[in-house]
C-alpha cells in the first residue's frame, strides 16, 4: 500500500444484474439468464478500485439512502477500507439501484434509479474542510452526482492544489458548455460520451484525437479517451496511443470505473500520465475477465504482474 491519499466524488448503487445470451430488443423478453445482485455505482466502484490497487487512504463524496441496500453498500465500502465519513445519510430515499442487462460477450446496458444520490448538493461540499480536501492528493469525479455538487466538488480540489480527473460518466453535455472543463486536469470520457461532449463523431482513433483536442480547447489540460479492446488515446501536449490488454470479455461492467480508480492512484503516487494509463488500462482489462462491478475489481498485486509492457506509442506511429 502507498500513502497516496484519494478522494472519490461520486454515486453508490446496488446492482441487479441479468446476464443472458443476448440484450433483449424494446418489447421482447430473453429468458434463461442467471440473476446475481453487486455492489456498484460509478463512485463507489471507483473508491473500491483505488482501494483495491493499493492508495493509503480513499474517501468517498455520495449519498446512501437509510434502507437496507445502503446500509449493505456502506458495510461494504467500509470492508474494502474505503472511508465513509463523509458520506452522506438521507432519510426517505431509496439507495441508488442499478438495473443492468449483459451479454454472453460482455456487453451490458443499463439503467439507474439515482433516489440517495441525487441529494449530494453544493452546500455538502462546502461543508467539507479545507484541510479534509487538502489530505488527497486527487480528486476524481463523475457525474452519477448532480453536476451543480460535482462542478463545485471540482472547483474547491483544483482551487486547494489537488489533480482533478472528471470521468464525464454518463455524459452530460451541459458539462461542456460550462466553465467546469477549465477546472479539469484530466477528462476520460469513452468514444460515446466524448461524441456527447463534443458533438463530434467518435469512432477510433483519428476521431478520439479530434474530440480530444476539441476538450482541451473547451479547457481541459489532458483529455483520455477510452477505446475499449481498441486501448486509448491521451492527448495532450503529446499524443500517445496505449493498447488494452487482450482478454476474453465476461462483463465489461465497471470497467471504466476500474480504468479511473487505478488512473487516480497512479497519478497519486506521482506516476508520469502515459505509465499511469498503461497501470490504468491493465485494471481495466483485468475487471472485464470477471463478472459485477466491485467483484470485478483487482488488486494491486495482479496489475502489477500482468502490467507487462502494454505498447504506448507517439499517435503518428500509429496512423
Ligand atoms: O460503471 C458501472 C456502474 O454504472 C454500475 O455499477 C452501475 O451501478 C452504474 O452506476
Amino acid at each position: 500500500m502507498s500513502h497516496a491519499a484519494i478522494l472519490v466524488l461520486g454515486s453508490s448503487n446496488t446492482d441487479l444484474v441479468v446476464q443472458a445470451a443476448r440484450l433483449p430488443a424494446p418489447g421482447e423478453t430473453v429468458v434463461g439468464g442467471v440473476f446475481f445482485r453487486a455492489a456498484g455505482g460509478k463512485g463507489a466502484n471507483q473508491a473500491v478500485a483505488a482501494a483495491r490497487a493499493g492508495a493509503g487512504s480513499v474517501s468517498l463524496i455520495a449519498a446512501i439512502g437509510e434502507d437496507d441496500f445502503g446500509r449493505e453498500a456502506l458495510a461494504s465500502l467500509r470492508a474494502e477500507g474505503v472511508d465513509c465519513d463523509l458520506v452522506k445519510r438521507v432519510s426517505g430515499e431509496p439507495s441508488g439501484v442499478a438495473l443492468i442487462m449483459v451479454d454472453r460477450n460482455g456487453q451490458n446496458c443499463i439503467s439507474v434509479a439515482s433516489g440517495a444520490n441525487l441529494h449530494l448538493t453544493p452546500a455538502d461540499i462546502e461543508a467539507i474542510d479545507d484541510a479534509r480536501i487538502r489530505q488527497a492528493a486527487v480528486m476524481l469525479a463523475c457525474l452519477e452526482a448532480p453536476s451543480p455538487t460535482v462542478v463545485r466538488g471540482l472547483q474547491r480540489a483544483k482551487q486547494l492544489g489537488l489533480i482533478t480527473i472528471l470521468n464525464p460518466a454518463p455524459a452530460d453535455p451541459e458539462i461542456a458548455s460550462s466553465d467546469v472543463l477549465r477546472h479539469v486536469d484530466i477528462i476520460t470520457p469513452n468514444e460515446s460520451e466524448a461524441a456527447l461532449l463534443t458533438g463530434q463523431r467518435v469512432e477510433g482513433i483519428a476521431d478520439a484525437h479530434a474530440a480530444g483536442q476539441r476538450l482541451r480547447d473547451l479547457g481541459c489540460r489532458h483529455a483520455i479517451i477510452t477505446l475499449g479492446a481498441q486501448g486509448c488515446l491521451l492527448v495532450s501536449d503529446q499524443v500517445v496511443h496505449v493498447e488494452a490488454l487482450r482478454v476474453q470479455p465476461v462483463d465489461t461492467t465497471a470497467a471504466g470505473d476500474a480504468f479511473n480508480g487505478a488512473l487516480a492512484l497512479a497519478l497519486a503516487e506521482g506516476k508520469d500520465l502515459p505509465t499511469a494509463i498503461r497501470w490504468a488500462s491493465v485494471a481495466a482489462g483485468l475487471s472485464v475477465t470477471r463478472r459485477g462491478a466491485q467483484p470485478s475489481l483487482p488488486r494491486r498485486a495482479e496489475i502489477d504482474t500482468q502490467d507487462h509492457p502494454l505498447a504506448i506509442r507517439p499517435l503518428t506511429a500509429v496512423q
